[in-house]
C-alpha cells in the first residue's frame, strides 16, 4: 500500500505531491489526474507512481487528498463513493486529507456515506510554495482525525514547509492570509518592479531588486515580535523619501485597499461551499 495519494495533478496535486517525493520515498506516493497524460508526466517527472482513475487512487494509499477545484469535488466524489464504502467494508482505515477551499470535513463524510466508518478527515489549507518547500499548511483543529494521524500527515508533507493548525472559528481567517497573500503580493512585487523600470532600471534588475527587498524585509520581521509599523518608521527619515512615499500610498488609500481585499476574500471563503 502506498502512503499518500493525490487526486488532481494541477498546481496544488504539483505542489504537494513534489513536497510527498522530496520527504519520502517517491515509491510511497501516486498521482492521478482526469488528463492521463498529466498524471504520467508529473510521476514521470517526480518518480512516484501513475494510476488512471480516482478510485485507484484512492484504493492505492492510507492518506488520500483531494486536489481538484471546489466545482468538480463532488462529481469526484460521487465517482469514488463505492470505492471508500468497499474499504471500509473491509476495516481498512483511509484518511481524507481537504484542501479544497471553503469546504468543512463533514461534507467529505456526508457525500462518501462514510458516517461511523473507519475514515478521518483533516482539513487543511496549503499554499503554492510548498513547490519549493518554503509553504505553509493550515491544519483546522477537530476531532475528525487523531494526533497520530495528524503527526503522520505532518510527516508526509514535511518537506512541503511549515504547518500549523487552528481551532474551526478561527481557520478561514487564517486560510485567507496564507492562501490568498501570494496574490497581492505578486502583485505588490511587479509594481515595485514596474517602478524600478519607470526610473530607469532593466527589468531583471528591478524584479530582482523588488523581490530582494520584500524577502529582506519579511525574514526581518520575522525576527520579533516587534509592531510592523515601528519598522516602517525606521525607515522613515523626516521629510525623506520612504516618508514621501508612505503619504503617496495613503493619498491612493493603500491600507484599505489591502484590507478590503482580505476581507472581501474571507466573504468568498464562506461562499465557496456553496460553488457547485
Ligand atoms: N491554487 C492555490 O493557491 C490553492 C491554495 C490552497 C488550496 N487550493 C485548493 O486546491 C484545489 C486545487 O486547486 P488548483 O489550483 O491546484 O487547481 P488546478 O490547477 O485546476 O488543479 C486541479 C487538477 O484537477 C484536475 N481535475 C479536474 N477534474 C478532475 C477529476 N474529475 N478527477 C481528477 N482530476 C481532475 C484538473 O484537470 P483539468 O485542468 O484538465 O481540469 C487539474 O489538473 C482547489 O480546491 C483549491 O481550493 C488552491
Amino acid at each position: 500500500m502506498k502512503k499518500i495519494a493525490f487526486i488532481g495533478g494541477g498546481t496544488m496535486g504539483t505542489a504537494l505531491a513534489s513536497a510527498a517525493c522530496r520527504g519520502n520515498d517517491p515509491q510511497d506516493v501516486v498521482v492521478t489526474d482526469i488528463v492521463r497524460e498529466k498524471a504520467q508526466k508529473l510521476a514521470a517527472d517526480l518518480g512516484c507512481a501513475a494510476v488512471d482513475t480516482n478510485s485507484q487512487a484512492v484504493e492505492a494509499a492510507k492518506y488520500v487528498v483531494f486536489c481538484v477545484k471546489p466545482q468538480f469535488l463532488d462529481s469526484v466524489l460521487r465517482e469514488v463513493k463505492d470505492t471508500f464504502a468497499a474499504c471500509a467494508a473491509r476495516g481498512e482505515k483511509k484518511v481524507i486529507v481537504s484542501i479544497v477551499a471553503g469546504i468543512e470535513a463533514a461534507h467529505y463524510v456526508e457525500m462518501l456515506e462514510l458516517e461511523g466508518k473507519p475514515v478521518s478527515v483533516i482539513r487543511t489549507l496549503p499554499n503554492t510554495a510548498c513547490l519549493i518547500g518554503k509553504g505553509f499548511i493550515l491544519i483546522e483543529q477537530g476531532d475528525t482525525f487523531t494526533d497520530e494521524e495528524e503527526a503522520e500527515f505532518r510527516e508526509l508533507l514535511k518537506e512541503a514547509g511549515g504547518f500549523d493548525s487552528l481551532p474551526a472559528s478561527m481557520f478561514t481567517a487564517g486560510c485567507v492570509l496564507t492562501s490568498t497573500s501570494p496574490a497581492f503580493i505578486a502583485m505588490f512585487a511587479n509594481s515595485l518592479a514596474d517602478a524600478g523600470v519607470y526610473n530607469g532600471l532593466l527589468r531583471p534588475q528591478a524584479r530582482k531588486l523588488a523581490l530582494q527587498g520584500i524577502l529582506c524585509a519579511t525574514q526581518l520581521f520575522l525576527s520579533s515580535d516587534r509592531h510592523l509599523e515601528a519598522y516602517k518608521d525606521d525607515v522613515c527619515s523626516p521629510a525623506g523619501p520612504a516618508m514621501i512615499g508612505v503619504k503617496s500610498l495613503e493619498d491612493s488609500g493603500f491600507r484599505s485597499s489591502v484590507i478590503n481585499a482580505v476581507v472581501d476574500a474571507y466573504k468568498r471563503f464562506a461562499e465557496m461551499k456553496n460553488v457547485k
